[in-house]
């Protein structure tokens, strides 16, 4: 493998966003490293071969943080161009906070909120400057954008996602990007049938986004098409 070679990380790669992102990146040239909970999805098993030696699949459940702290030290000597925390859960869209069972709000919050940023504190040491660290965020954690305030529970995690990367970009000494990506609503196991846009639609737009902050400092919420969100 070449040393001049982007690699990026990729946490929750096994279906939806993550993998098409995983795919996309490879298909760039890329080597990735994608995290997975469950044996890999057969797309990541039959890649061909000059493909799959750019690809390596690791075990992350982003709410454990000794899964992160192992995954950490098994990346020990790597250095990553992007990291992309994605992995994400939406439930009880239409339920009112009277109505919410309080396990499953916590769920979305930590799998949505706590998770991505806690990977980042732990792995950010393996971006080197002018890397982009990233978090897949939602125009619902837009308080001026999500004007009827939609899926209220999951839109609050990622509200809250937004303000723990506003404290961790505050913090980065080096000139790396922060963003809070957007999507778009995409047709996925999470997005459902209605959605407006294909994975197709969203995926290479949210990697040329990612990859165009290179080089920036500071926090950016990003839409898929590039235009950046209001918080
Ligand atoms: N689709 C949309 O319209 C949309 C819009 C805005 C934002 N987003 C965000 O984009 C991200 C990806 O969404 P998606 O549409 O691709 O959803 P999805 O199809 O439901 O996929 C979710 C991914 O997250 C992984 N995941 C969930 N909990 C995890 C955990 N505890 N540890 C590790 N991985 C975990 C899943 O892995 P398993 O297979 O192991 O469950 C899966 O790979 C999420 O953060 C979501 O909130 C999506």
């Amino acid at each position: 493998m070449s040393d001049i070679r982007n690699v990026a990380l990729v946490l929750g790669a096994s279906r939806g966003l993550g993998l098409a992102m995983t795919k996309d990146l490879l298909a760039r040239g890329w080597a990735v490293v994608a995290t997975v909970r469950a044996p890999p999805p057969r797309a990541l098993q039959d890649l061909p071969a000059d493909v799959a030696e750019r690809l390596d699949v690791e075990h992350l459940d982003i709410t454990s943080a000794q899964d992160l702290r192992a995954l950490r030290h098994r990346l020990e000597g790597r250095c990553f161009n992007l990291i992309v925390a994605n992995a994400g859960v939406c439930t009880d869209i239409d339920a009112n906070m009277d109505a919410i069972p309080d396990d499953r709000f916590t769920a979305m919050m930590v799998t949505n909120a706590l998770g991505p940023v806690r990977a980042l504190e732990i792995l950010q040491d393996l971006a080197p400057p002018d890397s982009v660290l990233a978090a897949m965020s939602s125009i619902l954690g837009s308080q001026t954008e999500n004007v009827d305030g939609i899926w209220a529970a999951y839109a609050a995690s990622k509200a809250a996602l937004n303000m723990l990367l506003h404290d961790f970009a505050s913090r980065q000494a080096t000139r790396r990007a922060v963003v809070a990506m957007a999507p778009g609503w995409v047709r996925t196991e999470m997005g459902g049938a209605s959605a407006n846009l294909s994975i197709e639609e969203s995926i290479p737009r949210v990697v040329d986004v990612l990859t165009g902050q290179a080089g920036k400092r500071g926090l950016h919420y990003l839409n898929y098409d590039g235009r950046t969100v209001s918080w």
